[in-house]
């Protein structure tokens, strides 16, 4: 594992060895002040953009290959990490969301992350906090109905982040697909100036979308969970056949994934990428998105049809 040490406000970057070659160490920030001082640095020294990649910790795949693109995009590239209680629900599994801070920084080490912000709730959320943004349409259905408050959590946390860091570019997982729509409205509505970089759902062999929650799957589970794949494969091959009617395909998946006991779904459904409302006729492209519980995980999972 490649050294890191902690940033202080002039703190400069240590491009020194022990880093694999063609990377340096990261700063690791745990302040918001921190923060800005490392990102004001970097401006002052007109070293270039700023990419920001906000996580929950738990590293995958998926974190990497979004720290990989932001890598090949900005010069200078910051990693939150912060289990975001205001994004769980009371019954939720904020308590036993996995937290790996040690194997995280292990697992990046070599992406060329210049800075991590990892966090906690008495800096993000001192006594006295209580403002928070409130989120509209593009984050009532879906997982905004079984979620109540969820995405305004998101859209609060991420607009904080936004702030904090101040990047020209914010990368994001196609597998989140309304957290990407709903940060969208957000930063569209409320004028953040920065952009929106979507990357591709990374997946594990079998096709099974990469989540820090398969890590509470048994063999079993994990299995029968690739259902929810098999299923947006199946609608994605029949709208590009010519399928149009959403209805259909509704009912195709919703039957496919019933076929696997193990998979309790919560909805199946098709909409609008951007509004994330549902659609009837499929003259576009659309988004079939999918939630089900499949033994303790809640696990979610989308792909764009295209006629
Ligand atoms: O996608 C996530 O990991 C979280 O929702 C995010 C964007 C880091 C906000 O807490």
């Amino acid at each position: 594992m490649a050294a890191f040490r902690k940033s202080g406000n002039t703190a400069s970057p240590d491009r020194s060895s022990a880093a694999p070659p063609g990377a340096c160490k990261p700063d690791v920030a745990t302040t918001i002040d921190e923060v800005r001082g490392r990102v004001a640095l970097h401006r002052r020294r007109h070293e270039g953009a700023v990419g920001l990649v906000p996580t929950m910790g738990s590293f995958h795949e998926g974190h990497l290959s979004l720290m990989r693109a932001a890598r090949a995009e900005t010069e200078f590239v910051a990693v939150s990490i912060f289990v975001n209680p205001a994004q769980f629900g009371a019954v939720e599994d904020f308590d036993s969301y996995p937290r790996d801070t040690g194997g995280d920084l292990a697992l990046a080490a070599g992406e060329g992350v210049d800075l991590f912000f990892i966090t906690d709730s008495g800096e993000m959320y001192p006594a006295g906090h209580e403002s928070t943004i409130s989120t509209g349409s593009v984050a009532e259905g879906l997982c905004g109905q079984a979620r109540p408050g969820h995405f305004s959590g998101v859209a609060t946390v991420v607009a904080k982040l936004l702030n904090i860091v101040g990047p020209d570019s914010v990368f994001l997982g196609q597998k989140d697909a309304q957290q990407v729509a709903v940060i969208r409205r957000m930063v569209k509505d409320l004028d953040f100036d920065v952009e929106i970089r979507v990357c591709p759902t990374v997946r594990e062999p079998g096709g099974l979308a990469m989540s820090s929650r398969n890590a509470y799957l048994s063999p079993e589970e994990k299995d029968q969970a690739r259902a929810l794949y098999l299923a947006l494969r199946e609608a994605r091959e029949q709208v590009a056949a010519g399928e149009t009617g959403a209805a259909r395909i509704r009912r195709q998946m919703r039957r496919a994934i019933a076929a696997n006991y193990l998979v309790e779904l919560e909805y199946a459904k098709i909409v609008d990428p951007e509004t994330m409302q549902p659609v009837q006729e499929i003259t576009g492209e659309v988004l079939a998105a999918v939630a089900a519980k499949v033994g303790p995980a809640r696990l979610i999972d989308n792909m764009i049809l295209s006629p």
